[in-house]
């Protein structure tokens, strides 16, 4: 029997289902499939697996950093079947690109990309009472995960593949909001200014459990205390109940941005969008 590996990264689990559904689709072509989510764990070696699966949201429209320092440290695939799926839930821009064009420079053989959308938690959106794509993965979008997962296995037992186009890359000003959410931004000069307001704060912990990366530990009160490794995703502003967390998401340039792509993501036929609220680490459809 084959044996495929599949890591990904979910944060608000719309990636953990679509992984469900691929994995299903891989077992009925009598896989064995191993599933890594990076929140919770480490990803395994790659010995004894003959086919690779990698799943990431968009954050930023680009892979989060952590997808991509997993991508990045892989060995020499050596024409290891490789796949590609990326869950977003406005415009993904490069996330797909960049990650399959890094499996490709590491000797990964490409034998699928898929890419639906999913529920988008992202803060800025929900602050300003939008939640795009609020249902997504559909049950349609997961019959097609499922129908992806045997189409994989078929390819790689010599179903011939056409590899899909590259997305188109982002427009300018996504590329501008990307830069303004690199890497060296976010360590160097955002993750300095997470604040916690020390009077509503209760020392719940809630804010350190959910970091998906640990960059969050608790002072000798039990407030938190950042470090640098932030991947912006903003789960701790958003789940605190006491609101008594502020990031740079707050500042008025943020609001600029996010009411750019409000107005862009809500003009769009194309894209289901609800009204919530969020409040006190909740969203709440009105
Ligand atoms: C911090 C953050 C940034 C995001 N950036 C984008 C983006 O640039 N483009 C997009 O289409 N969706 C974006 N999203 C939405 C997620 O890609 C989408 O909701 C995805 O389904 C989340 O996956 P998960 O539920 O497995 O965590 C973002 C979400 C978060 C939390
Ligand atoms: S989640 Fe909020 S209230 Fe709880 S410890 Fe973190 S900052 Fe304090
Ligand atoms: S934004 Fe908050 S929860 Fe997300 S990685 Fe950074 S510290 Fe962790």
């Amino acid at each position: 029997m084959s044996k495929g590996l599949i890591v990904y990264f979910s944060q608000g689990g719309t990636t953990a289902r679509v992984t469900e559904y691929i994995a299903t689709g891989l077992r009925t072509a009598e896989y064995r499939v191993d599933l890594c989510n990076m929140k919770d764990e480490c990803p395994p070696n790659l010995d004894g697996y003959d086919l690779l699966g990698i799943g990431s949201p968009a954050y930023y429209y680009r892979p989060p950093f952590n997808v991509m320092d997993y991508v990045n440290s892989l060995p020499d695939l050596n024409g290891l079947p490789a796949f590609v799926f990326v869950l977003h839930g406005t415009y993904r821009g490069d996330a797909g690109n960049t990650i399959r064009h890094t499996l490709a420079s590491k000797g990964g053989r490409e034998v699928g990309y898929f890419h639906c959308r999913g529920a988008d938690y992202a803060l800025i959106y929900l602050k300003a009472g939008h939640l795009f794509s609020p249902d997504h993965p559909t049950a349609e979008e997961l019959a097609q995960a499922e129908a992806f997962g045997r189409e994989v296995a078929a390819h790689v037992a010599g179903k011939p593949y056409i590899r899909p186009r590259d997305d188109h890359p982002p427009s300018m000003v996504y590329r501008l909001e990307r830069f303004l959410t690199s890497r060296w931004v976010v360590r160097q000069i955002y993750s300095r200014l997470f604040r916690v307001d020390a009077k509503t704060c209760t020392a719940c912990g809630l804010c350190v459990e959910v970091c998906p990366v640990g960059n969050i530990a608790a002072d000798k009160d039990g407030r938190p205390i950042w470090g640098r490794n932030c991947l912006g995703c903003l789960t701790c502003e958003m789940r605190c109940p006491q609101e008594a967390i502020t990031t740079p998401a707050n500042w008025p340039v943020s609001r600029l941005f996010t009411a750019y792509n409000v107005c862009q993501a809500s003009r769009d036929s194309s894209l289901d969008h609800v009204r919530v609220i969020h409040r006190h680490g909740r969203t709440q459809r009105v």
